[in-house]
């Protein structure tokens, strides 16, 4: 049995429906249920529902063999896995925004840039490289009120369609990466359960080709 750990919330749809492209088909109705284990008639494949930014953890240690997460949430968590997919949907930028007009990613008078972000390994990454001293702010969400109310100067948060920036006065000064999801991959995993995990990445393989020929 292949455990492939899924994210609640935004990408549990897409997931499901690119597993049941796959052939893979569980019969409840996983994504209204409560419940948080699921599996397919045939026993091949058993789903667990966790937090986006767990998904990394779970396949990391093995709790789970295979995972779908976005891009974003496996570079802040730094786990150690294989990454064999880009999945091609959930398609996000995580991008550095200030109040409208900023041009620069250091935009404070003071000397250390005060960063307001959900993805505090990632900014600072960024802006170390940079040379650019900094303080995180950590939020967990609505990160965009942060400089609208003098918490912050700069936010790393993602951007889809622009819309929350827009509505708040904010547009993006930088780019830091782009996102989409990924199939990630246990590593001893990889070689203990290597025809089944081969055969799932070969399936899912199929599924983007022909969702991007389309
Ligand atoms: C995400 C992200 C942005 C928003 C971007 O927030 O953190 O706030 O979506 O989408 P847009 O560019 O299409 O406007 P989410 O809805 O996950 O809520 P959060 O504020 O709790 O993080």
């Amino acid at each position: 049995m292949l455990v492939i750990a899924l994210c609640k919330g935004r990408f549990l749809e897409p997931s499901l429906a690119a597993l049941e492209k796959a052939g893979i088909r569980f019969p409840e109705d996983v994504a209204t249920s409560r419940k948080l284990i699921f599996e397919t008639e045939d026993k091949r494949f058993r789903a667990i529902l966790v937090k986006p930014v767990d998904v990394a953890t779970y396949v990391e240690y093995g709790a789970a063999d295979v995972g779908i997460a976005g891009r974003d949430v496996i570079m802040e968590s730094r786990a150690d896995l294989l990454q064999p997919l880009d999945l091609n949907f959930g398609q996000v930028k995580i991008a550095i925004a200030g109040p409208k007009g900023s041009s620069s990613i250091d935009g404070s008078d003071h000397p250390t840039v005060r960063v307001a972000t959900k993805y505090p390994r990632i900014t600072l990454d960024y802006y170390n490289a940079r040379g650019i001293p900094v303080e995180i702010i950590p939020l967990s969400g609505s990160i965009e009120l942060a400089p609208l109310i003098g918490l912050a100067d700069r936010i790393v948060d993602l951007v889809e369609t622009g819309r929350t920036l827009k509505e708040n006065g904010l547009e993006v000064v930088e780019v830091i990466a782009e996102s989409t999801a990924r199939l990630l991959v246990n590593r001893a995993g990889y070689q203990t359960k290597r025809d089944e995990v081969l055969q799932l990445i070969t399936s899912l393989e199929k599924v983007v080709q022909c969702g991007s020929s389309t």
